[in-house]
């Protein structure tokens, strides 16, 4: 997800994070990221068997990519690897703060109250639309040690944690945008393609 929504961030849940990079932007990212109309961004994930060293590295890289663009989350298709694993720093401005990883999350409760909330991506740069979610949420993962674990959610993170699980399954925010003339103006503005959405019926 994109950083503008920071201004609005409650305090960022906490995790013992073993991974944590600098959070400085690096003059080139390790890895890049796909931009709506890639197919990469469209497939679903797979979950993954063992976490080990490849799968860290790897959680390293996407940080250290997440950072240099600016960004709060991150999802592994975004950079071309179909695997059940986001990264997500919402206090990108402390650097004591670890990261947070989350290995083949599950949300196993929605509140069903909503929000609606402008949010952007990554892979939609310049992009920025308002989009309904549920408040809060509870969810399982694996962290980067693969250790199981459980929590709660709600504001920033509980919507960032949703639009990220989105990208596992090939969703982007845009599809789930109701206001179609606001989305048709901010995609031509950024030089994106209404014919790249794939709207979904709520
Ligand atoms: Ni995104």
């Amino acid at each position: 997800m994109a950083r503008s929504f920071a201004q609005l961030a409650r305090s960022a849940e906490k995790s013992s994070s073993s991974i944590a990079v600098p959070k400085e932007p690096l003059e080139t990212a390790p890895l890049d990221i796909h931009t709506l109309g890639d197919d990469a961004l469209r497939g679903d994930a797979r979950r993954i068997g063992k976490v080990d060293e490849r799968v860290r590295d790897l959680a390293r890289d996407m940080l250290r990519s997440m950072y240099t663009a600016r960004g709060i989350g991150l999802a592994a298709p975004q950079v071309g690897v179909h695997q059940q694993l986001l990264v997500i720093d919402l206090d990108f401005e402390t650097p004591s703060t670890p990261p947070l990883v989350l290995i083949n999350p599950e949300i196993t409760t929605c509140s069903a109250s909503v929000d609606t909330y402008e949010e952007g991506c990554l892979s939609i740069p310049g992009v920025y639309l308002d989009v309904v979610r549920p408040t809060a949420i509870q969810l399982s993962f694996r962290d980067e040690m693969g250790r199981p674990r459980t929590m709660k959610a709600d504001g920033l993170m509980a919507r960032c944690i949703q639009h990220e699980m989105d990208h596992l399954r090939g969703v982007l925010f845009v599809d789930r945008v109701t206001d179609a003339g606001g989305l048709k103006k901010e995609l031509k503005d950024h030089g994106f393609l209404s014919t790249d959405v794939r709207p979904i019926t709520p």
